[in-house]
């Protein structure tokens, strides 16, 4: 690792595909599909590690993760996310012409009307799943008559396959009572499995109910109305998931490594690894911090190996400012890995990401999709 200028992110390869294969039988048990989310991951090469471990395809928040993911040779894709505006559908079309299963979200009537009118033109099927907002208050049609209303639009325009339902639980995630939060998962999931009966007693075709995250699933995986997985994020595992997330004794396999930049007192040092390479703020809200149902830095901070009772405390853009015990061996010119706080704010930040296996660089890959 020496020849990398510093910040570097990599990936310990053995404990990923541990990770990798450890998540896929916990799914392949629950008798639920798993799609993991690629935003975090954003290389095809370990999403295909995960499709070869089981995995049915990926799931993508953007066209251009997609776009990524199908270059990379994966052909099962769920943008499990809005797509509008006709640049971007004529991109995911591209897509579907050449061959790729491309699915999309819609919540309104004005995403159906414009993929049918894209999807004539393209002369491409194009499947979608209705968005249903079961809590999150993000994007999401209110569960229950209105997205079955959609179903049905969805079912009759042309060129557009209705495949199913999407619902995202995340606004459960940072309750922090494991039975609160179990009821929480319980009831959004209640309002999918009443959206999917209302539907289905409509003779409208729903395959796929996709859900879940990397803190959701020993949850959701098991609901019985479930039938895909997107937890992603678990795969490298990082601060928030271990505290937010299931018990597990999964490892951390993605780092970022920083130099010790000043040591400018014996309980301070410095590395060169800020906000703009390891993030850890969420999203705010505009009305009450407390409110949104994301959360702020504190369980994601990163953390840095190799310095007993080291912690940072402060994340500049460009500075990790750690606290440190006066005793702690911690020179100018010395490498220091950290755990990301949050995976999803990390890789991207990076144009290459470093896979590491017994100690020895063994690849390195270019970051797609930034
Ligand atoms: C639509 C959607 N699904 C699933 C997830 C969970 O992803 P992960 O398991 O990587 O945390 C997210 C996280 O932001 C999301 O936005």
């Amino acid at each position: 690792m020496d020849q990398f200028s510093t910040p570097v992110a990599w990936v310990d390869l053995d404990v990923f595909e541990n990770n990798v294969r450890e998540l896929a039988e916990i799914f392949k048990a629950a008798g639920v599909s798993w799609r993991p989310h690629f935003k975090g991951l954003r290389v095809p090469a370990l999403a295909r590690k995960q499709i070869e471990a089981g995995a049915i395809g990926v799931t993508c928040a953007t066209v251009s993760e997609a776009e990524a993911a199908a270059d990379g040779g994966i052909d099962n894709l769920l943008i499990a996310n809005e797509v509008i505006g006709d640049p971007d559908l004529v991109r995911v079309a591209r897509l579907l012409r050449s061959g790729s299963t491309v699915i999309t979200c819609v919540d309104d009537l004005a995403h159906i009307s414009a993929i049918s009118r894209i999807a004539q033109a393209e002369d491409v099927q194009w499947p979608v799943l209705i968005d249903i907002d079961v809590g999150m208050r993000r994007c999401g049609s209110e569960p229950g008559a209105p997205a079955v209303a959609l179903c049905r639009e969805a079912h009759g325009a042309p060129h557009v396959r209705l495949k199913g339902l999407m619902a995202y639980e995340g606004h459960t995630e940072s309750i922090e009572d494991p039975t609160d939060r179990r009821a929480a998962i319980e009831d959004a999931l209640e309002l999918v499995r009443e959206t999917v009966e209302l539907a289905r007693q409509a003779q409208l075709p729903i395959e796929i109910v996709s859900c879940g995250s990397s803190i959701t699933y020993p949850v959701t995986a098991h609901h019985p109305i479930v039938t895909e997985i997107q937890a992603g994020g678990a795969a490298f595992m990082d601060i928030m998931y271990r505290n937010l997330g299931p018990d597990t004794t999964r490892g951390y396999a993605l780092f970022v490594r920083g130099t010790i930049i000043s040591r400018p007192a014996p309980d301070r040092a410095v590395a060169n690894a800020g906000r703009k390479k390891m993030g850890c703020v969420f999203a705010v809200s505009a009305d009450d911090p407390g409110e949104f149902s994301l959360l702020p830095c504190p369980v994601a901070m990163p953390a840095p190996l190799g310095l007993p009772g080291a912690r940072v405390k402060t994340l500049n853009a460009e500075h990790a400012v750690l606290e440190l015990d006066p005793s702690a061996e911690a020179r100018v010119g010395d490498p220091i890995d950290f755990i990301p706080g949050y995976v999803d704010f990390t890789v991207y930040h990076y144009e290459q990401l470093v896979g590491v296996r017994a100690d020895e660089v063994e690849t390195v890959w270019k970051v797609e999709a930034r």
